[in-house]
């Protein structure tokens, strides 16, 4: 894979101003769940991997995570396909407790949504949703998402988390990808 240099159009987001708003929204989940008795952040892999361990030092109630993963895109494709499947299960039962889904980016919204779907199943006590960023104006499906980190422009977006066929989640900000140095396969 090429260096990030030379996929970047620019930096959308610098990473003291990623660091700065998770810290915000840390202390926000922090007093929105100070009488929770069973909080359970789940992560869905793998984009927001990078998100929830940075939001997780700074929440400051107790609380356990889990993984789980689904797939809705095809290869070399930018486009949410509508069809989510599930990739891998939780290894812990969520009836009763306080989840909080843990999302890189909301985009059309499909994905989501049947995460949502598929967990409220299961009966938890409460269902929320918190996503590092949010481009609203692709949405296609409602979702109610109760934390925001930040909302963007129509633009396809990596790193911290976010991949470009699965290469630099690494990357300490969220950049845009320069269409013409790297467009898509479709
Ligand atoms: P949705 O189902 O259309 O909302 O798509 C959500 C998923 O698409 C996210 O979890 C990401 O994995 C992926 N995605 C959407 N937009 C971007 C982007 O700009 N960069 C990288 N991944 C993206
Ligand atoms: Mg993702």
């Amino acid at each position: 894979m090429i260096p990030y240099r030379d996929v970047l159009k620019e930096v959308l987001i610098p990473e003291d101003v990623l660091q700065e708003r998770i810290a915000a929204l840390g202390r926000e989940i922090s007093e929105d769940y100070i009488d929770s008795k069973n909080l359970i952040l789940i992560c869905i892999l793998r984009g927001g991997v990078m998100f929830l361990t940075d939001l997780m030092r700074q929440i400051t109630v107790p609380h356990a995570i889990e993984f789980m993963a689904v797939s809705s895109y095809g290869a070399g494709n930018r486009e949410s396909t509508g069809q989510v499947r599930l990739t891998l299960d939780l290894n812990t039962d969520i009836y009763e407790r306080d989840v909080l889904l843990v999302e890189d980016i909301i985009d059309s919204g499909r994905t989501i949504a049947s995460v949502l779907e598929l967990l409220s199943a299961r009966r938890p006590n409460t269902l929320r949703v918190c996503t590092l960023l949010d481009k609203a104006e692709r949405r296609e499906v409602y979702v109610p998402i109760q934390y925001v980190g930040f909302s963007i422009p129509n633009e396809f977006v990596f790193g911290y988390g976010l991949d470009l066929d699965e290469y630099y989640r690494n990357l300490p900000f969220i950049g845009v990808v320069d269409l013409d140095k790297y467009p898509s396969k479709e």
